[in-house]
């Protein structure tokens, strides 16, 4: 995988996606975004161009944010688009997120955003599990993706356009994926519980909420 790759992307990234999907993928990223308010700590991995981490600023104006990317060109574009107050309390971490170390308990939030599509699902697993302890009480996990619809019309469109993406995506970044991994059934398979979800395009496009068992959802 070539990080430069997403270097270039990310001067057009927003547009590419606007001209592919509207406003969609905006609507499934922010669906679930209340559940950041006033959190304490927060850790955005594959944040990209930081139009999430911006919102995140106003919705949690207290928190330390950790932002994640292994392209220096999204982590770039996204220290252009803060506020000069929020600078101080974001961290910029310029790593692959697979080698990256997470501090036991920490975290009361994460957020995973089109990002672990760029991975296998073993890969996922495995980044997965080396999070969970990272996870502190009460925390929340935001996860937003492409997924497979389960037939139809709208399963044969998801699986061109799926084909188009990481054609793509191989082209730019050298990605070596070429299916999406499971990462709702992944995540409630380490002990988490899906709160909250929503679909658009026919189930194209998802949005969820998870957390770990005991937390009800009140927002
Ligand atoms: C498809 S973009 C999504 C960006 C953003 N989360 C969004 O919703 O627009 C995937 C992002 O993950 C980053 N990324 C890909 N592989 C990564 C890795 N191994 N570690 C950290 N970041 C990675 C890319 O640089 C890119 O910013």
């Amino acid at each position: 995988m070539k990080a430069s790759g997403y270097d270039r992307l990310a001067r057009c990234y927003r547009m590419l996606e606007l001209l592919a999907f509207g406003r969609a993928l905006e609507r499934a990223r922010f669906r679930y975004f209340d559940h950041l308010r006033d959190r304490k700590r927060i850790l955005l991995l594959g944040d990209g161009d930081g139009r999430a981490l911006a919102l995140v600023c106003k919705l949690a104006p207290t928190a330390r944010i950790e932002s994640l990317d292994i392209s220096a060109g999204m982590i770039a574009r996204a220290a252009r688009r803060l506020s000069e107050a929020d600078h101080p309390r974001v961290t910029w971490r310029h790593e692959d997120a697979l080698a990256a170390e997470y501090p036991e308990n920490t975290y009361d939030a994460v957020v995973t955003l089109f990002f672990f599509d760029c991975f296998s699902t073993n890969r996922v697993k495995i980044l997965i599990d080396r999070l969970r302890p990272a996870l502190a009480a009460g925390a929340v996990w935001l996860e937003a993706d492409f997924a497979l619809p389960p037939r139809g019309w709208m399963r044969l469109r998801a699986r061109l356009w799926l084909a188009v993406m990481y054609a793509f995506f191989r082209w730019q970044t050298g990605l070596a994926v070429r299916e999406l991994p499971p990462v709702n059934a992944l995540l409630e398979a380490s002990g988490l519980r899906r709160l909250a979800a929503a679909e658009w395009q026919g189930g194209f496009i998802r949005s969820a909420v998870f957390a770990q068992p005991g937390l009800s959802l009140n927002k």
